[in-house]
């Protein structure tokens, strides 16, 4: 099986693909709907959104105006991170359900742990009331796994304490050069499954020549070869890119690293939005 279709199971045994198609930043409209279309014709089966994108709509019409059935498509959305209350979570999924008109999530994560506007409040009552409204979702079956983004070890202690079920997926910013050890080991022990946003760090990270020298040592991309190193590290890369030949681009991904070389990538711990290569 080629790897753009390739699966991890998650704990509860639900299946998602591998790779996933990022849509941060892609305004709404023909260029999101365009982008998802080209996607999802080049393969990728694993689409993710967010409420605050402000793209669900043309996310959910490029997944329906596709010859896919809605179960061959993975679909993750994500609740705002000012949304901390009971109610206000089942409120702001109904909507998130309408604006992609759809019957059913794949995968709905809390955005962030606190809002985007006051980073490291504490928001670990709100965080829990949000989970449990997605707990009671998931067992309602309208929703197929349950997460969390932008979680520390600590946030998700707080839910493990408070809440029943142990969350499927934490979804982080992952990339050669920011790997998030502590996180990634922490969730690995508990089994939860890292989602790696922006793998490309950006952009930045195509640029850097030790990236540029590796990926010519396997005739591959900079862009493949940052996209193959989150899968070789057991997590699962949501590139994005509104140009069809990247989005081709980024699906190259069948072949193997050197585990040597995912050891020396692991070494590089300087943040790759600060190099200047
Ligand atoms: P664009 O949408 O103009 O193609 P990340 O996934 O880490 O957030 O990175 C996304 C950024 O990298 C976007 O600016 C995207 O630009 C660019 N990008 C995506 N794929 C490639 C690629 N294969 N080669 C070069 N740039 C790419």
């Amino acid at each position: 099986m080629k790897t753009i279709q390739d699966v991890y199971v998650l704990k509860n045994g639900v299946k998602m693909p591998k790779v996933g198609f990022g849509t941060w930043q892609i305004p709404n409209g023909e260029v999101c709907y365009n982008a998802v279309s080209m996607a999802l014709k080049h393969g990728y089966r694993h689409i993710d959104t967010a409420a605050a994108y402000g793209n669900e709509s043309s996310v959910g019409k490029a997944i329906k105006d596709s010859n896919l059935k809605r179960d061959e498509v993975f679909v993750t959305s994500k609740l705002q991170s000012h949304i901390k209350t009971y109610q206000g979570a089942l409120d702001a999924f109904d909507k998130t359900l309408k604006e992609l008109d759809m019957e059913y999530l794949d995968l709905y994560l809390i955005h962030a742990p606190w809002p985007w506007n006051e980073m490291g409040k504490d928001c670990n009552e709100g965080n829990v009331q949000a989970f449990k409204a997605m707990e009671k979702l998931y067992k309602e079956g309208k929703i197929r796994a349950i997460g969390v983004s932008n979680f520390s070890p600590k946030d998700i202690d707080n839910i493990l304490k408070h809440c029943e079920i142990i969350p499927h997926v934490n979804q982080i910013a992952f990339f050669i050069g920011n790997n998030q050890e502590e996180t990634h080991q922490y969730c690995d022990a508990k089994g939860i499954l890292i989602e790696a946003y922006s793998p490309l760090a950006i952009g930045y990270a195509l640029s850097n020549e030790t990236i540029q020298k590796m990926a010519k040592s396997y005739n591959v991309t900079p862009a493949q070869l940052c996209i193959r190193y989150c899968i070789e590290k057991g997590t699962a890369p949501l590139p994005k890119s509104t140009h069809e030949s990247r989005i081709i681009e980024n699906t190259g991904l069948d072949f193997q690293m050197k585990e040597e070389d995912v050891r020396f990538l692991d070494t590089i711990k300087d943040d790759p939005r600060r190099w200047n290569s």
